[in-house]
């Protein structure tokens, strides 16, 4: 599994709970790409009362049919060679598109679907690039519509008193964190290898993973700008026939790989604080280690978990001083009430509806995206790199 993030989820009824939807205006939604994390979306989606799924589109033939017919759905149009056919479909009057393709296929569609006035939900990571992220805003900012980015642990009530800890001040000020995580062996080819190649992937560990891990903790410091990065990255997982991860797939996956199973990196920030993450697809350890947070007054540990699971690996700790006494106090694991793929879908549509700010906006995740592209250009320069970010 790619990442755990959708494993498990109590998927909580929109219908039963949620009384302050009005039902009179349906989203007309559209699905691009109808592979694994698209099941997701989907029992979410149906859920909603107020969505109509109109169309899907696969490049693969008849996949999306499939899909929707897996899904019980019927009358949804998916004769569609690609993402560009069903965008140009006028006689479908799309509201919204989820876009669930792989990596190198975000961009593309995003931008596609923005200039057509379409509000949009993208999968993680934002782009590969992070000029490819900058293209993405600027159609965003053209078209004035709705793009959010699909970080559903952002909706998990642990993250949130994350950032209710640092932007309280309880912990002082920041001037250290370290953060990331890993598997030991979790390379993601459930499905194939759309993780793993160059051409679909574009990242390996480092954009699927890495992005949540930059995620948890700039959201949480209120993502300063970062500055410069010196990254390091390597396959030697991946590209070993004998991996463990890959079964009886081992010579063939092994000649695909084209991406980083492990990545590293120090990165320096706005304000003063420097970040230093690591993160794994697969390694000889159980973990590289917890977030950390460090301030003046207080840090905070936040347990990793088997990565990545939307939340936390056991209690956090604030280790602080009281009355010249150094203590710990640790912190319950809060209980989501939800599934936070429902929370990610549901925001969005809110959003698309009342023209409220994106749940999870663009103007963010591109700090997440200027550092996982920082970190592949300092690895392949061999030397730490400025991040410099183009004007949106
Ligand atoms: N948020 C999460 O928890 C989570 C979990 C898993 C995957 N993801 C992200 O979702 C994305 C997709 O992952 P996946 O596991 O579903 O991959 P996948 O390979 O199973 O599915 C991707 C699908 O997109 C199709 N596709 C590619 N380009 C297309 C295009 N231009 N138009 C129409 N269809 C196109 C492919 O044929 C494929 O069916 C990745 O970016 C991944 O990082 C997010």
């Amino acid at each position: 599994m790619a990442d755990k993030s959708m494993a498990g989820l109590d998927h909580f009824s929109v219908r039963a709970e949620d009384k302050g939807i009005d039902t009179s205006k349906k989203v007309r939604v559209g699905f691009i790409g109808c592979g694994w994390i698209a099941d997701t979306h989907m029992q979410s989606f149906i859920k909603q009362p107020d969505v109509e799924i109109v169309a899907g589109a696969d490049i693969v033939p008849g996949k999306a049919e499939a899909f929707f017919k897996k899904h019980g759905l019927e009358g949804v149009k998916t004769d569609y060679a690609s993402h560009k056919e069903m965008l140009d479909d006028e006689s479908l009057g799309l509201d919204a598109v989820t876009i669930c393709t792989y990596n190198c296929q975000h961009a593309g569609p995003a931008i596609y679907a923005l200039n057509k006035g379409i509000n949009v939900l993208l999968e993680k990571p934002f782009t590969v690039t992070l000029d490819e992220a900058v293209e993405v805003m600027r159609a965003e900012k053209k078209s004035g519509k709705v793009l959010t980015i699909g970080f559903q642990p952002r909706f998990d009530e642990n993250m949130k008193l994350i950032k209710k800890i640092v932007q309280s001040g309880e912990l002082g000020e920041i001037y250290y964190v370290q953060t990331g995580g890993g598997r030991r062996r979790g390379i993601p080819t459930p499905h194939g290898t759309s993780f793993i190649e160059e051409e679909t992937a574009g990242v390996g560990a480092l954009g699927d993973i890495g992005c949540y891990s930059l995620d948890m903790v700039l959201n949480a410091l209120g993502y300063p700008k970062p500055l410069t990065v010196s990254g390091y990255k390597s396959a030697y997982f991946g590209k070993d026939s004998k991996y463990c991860g890959y079964g009886k797939k081992g010579e063939e996956y092994s000649k695909k790989f084209g991406v980083d199973d492990f990545a590293a990196a120090f990165i320096r920030l706005e304000g003063g604080i420097v970040l230093d993450f690591r993160i794994a697809w697969a390694m000889n350890l159980d973990t590289p280690g917890d977030t950390i947070i460090m301030g003046t007054k207080g840090s905070l540990r936040i347990p990793s978990t088997e990565c990545w699971n939307g939340t936390v690996g056991g209690p956090m700790k604030i280790y602080h001083e009281v009355s010249g006494v150094q203590v710990e106090t640790e912190l319950p694991v809060l209980k989501t009430s939800g599934g936070l793929f429902d929370h990610k879908i549901r925001t969005f549509l809110d959003a698309c509806k009342n023209g409220t700010p994106s749940p999870i906006p663009s103007s963010e995740i591109l700090y997440n995206q200027a550092i996982i592209d920082g970190v592949v250009k300092s690895a392949e320069a061999g030397r730490e790199v400025e991040i410099v970010i183009p004007e949106v």
